[in-house]
């Protein structure tokens, strides 16, 4: 098979081809590093795994409330209020989901509502986000982020995108962003606020990396800034506690007519997240020591270094350095094999592939990653460290 077939084939599964091809290698002996997608490796902590047992002993295994039981509602309410600073009035006003995607999903089917709305959704994006847009009847309206500015997010551009176009209802933003590990700045926030406000936007703040964020920077949620109504924050259990296999996330904002519809979607489409799974939820908001989330981001951070410092003496790459999240994101210098003129980000992974290094090729992230490329250091931290070492080793 030539490259170029190789490449194509891979293109179909996307991500997933670029695993089962990583793990046939793996299986015949060779040594790979994973770092081709986002899961922790870390394990859940232990309180969760305690209540899961216990709820598992006392029976409560039957169905739940549509929106999610009033203890870990009440609990996210909770943390909401005192830690990320929300101003939701009560526990009634979250949502509790089968993962963030879920909540994605939910909010944009409640936002689109069968009227083929338009969504402002950021290139590079997290490839599921677009995909949900379309999946439920929307189209995304792309917006660029750039992870090589300090205002990663152009008004002047957004104002464009939405002066031309009058179906766009709403605006998704990531901080920390998958996949370019940028965090915005309390500035570019304040200004996206003031955009969706005065074109009566809902702002979906997608905030499922608000753990997994370095060198003291603060994690800022767009609702602790503002009471607009319209702001509708969504957040993960699979980074924060490593719950990604449990399946838990949740939609919160003030605004009635979202809550109202989405307990609506959630209930017809799930029926309810598992309720070991949401007794899990409830020690994991209320019981893990600081300590847990300490110990897992100085893992990150020495991944985080050494990925870096590891990119940093390849020739072929300009890193972005991560502020959060797990990923690595490189542009493709112009010089490295000039003579490839499309694909270049597949062929790159193809050939890192070939090294044994996992990677992501930034076009599978819509077509603000062109000639771009993503990498996990969210794998073991052997693997991370084999990665680094071996990234300069591209021709
Ligand atoms: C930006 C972003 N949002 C949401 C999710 C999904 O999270 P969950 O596992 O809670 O569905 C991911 C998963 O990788 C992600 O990268």
């Amino acid at each position: 098979m030539t490259d170029q077939e190789l490449i194509d084939k891979l293109k179909v599964g996307g991500i997933v081809s670029i695993r089962d091809y990583l793990l046939e290698q793996q299986a015949k002996g060779l040594k790979i590093a994973r770092t081709e997608s986002g899961d922790p490796s870390f394990s859940i902590p232990n309180n969760v795994k305690i209540a899961m047992n216990k709820a598992l002993l006392e029976n409560k295994t039957h169905y739940t409330a549509g929106a999610g039981i009033k203890e870990l509602r009440e609990a996210i309410f909770q943390r909401t209020t005192n830690y990320n600073n929300l101003n939701l009035n009560s526990y009634n006003d979250i949502i509790i989901t089968n993962g963030a995607m879920n909540a994605l999903f939910g909010v944009f089917h409640s936002i689109v509502d069968n009227k083929g709305y338009k969504i402002l959704v950021p290139t590079p994006t997290w490839t599921e986000t677009a995909i949900n847009v379309t999946e439920v009847g929307g189209t995304p309206v792309y917006y660029k982020f750039n992870p090589f500015s300090d205002t990663p997010i152009d008004i002047n551009e957004l104002e464009e995108l939405v002066n031309a176009d009058s179906g766009i209802k709403a605006i998704v933003v990531n901080s920390p962003h998958n996949p370019t590990g940028k965090v915005l700045s309390l500035n570019n926030l304040k200004e996206l606020i003031a955009f969706s406000q005065k074109h009566d936007l809902y702002l979906i703040s997608d905030e499922a990396y608000e753990h997994v964020i370095f060198d003291g920077i603060q994690h800022i949620s767009p609702a602790s800034l503002s009471d607009y109504d319209k702001i509708i924050t969504i957040f993960s259990f699979s980074k924060s506690y490593v719950m990604s296999g449990l399946r838990l996330g949740c939609a919160c904002t003030t605004n009635k007519n979202i809550l109202k519809k989405l307990s609506k979607i959630v209930r017809c489409t799930i029926n309810g997240v598992s309720s070991v799974t949401q007794w899990g939820g409830v020690s994991a908001v209320l019981e893990t020591p600081k300590e847990y989330f300490d110990t897992n981001l100085a893992e990150y951070t020495v991944r985080r270094n050494a990925i870096y410092n590891g990119a940093l003496h390849c020739k072929h790459l300009v890193p972005v350095k991560p502020e959060g999240t797990f990923y690595l994101w490189c542009k493709i210098k112009e010089s490295w094999r000039p003579e490839i003129t499309i694909n270049r980000s597949w062929h790159m992974t193809l050939e890192y592939l070939k090294l044994g290094i996992g990677s992501a090729p930034g076009e599978v992230f819509g077509p603000g990653g062109t000639d771009q490329i993503r990498f996990s250091f969210s794998c073991s931290t052997e693997d991370v460290k084999l990665a680094a070492d071996l990234l300069k080793e591209l021709k």
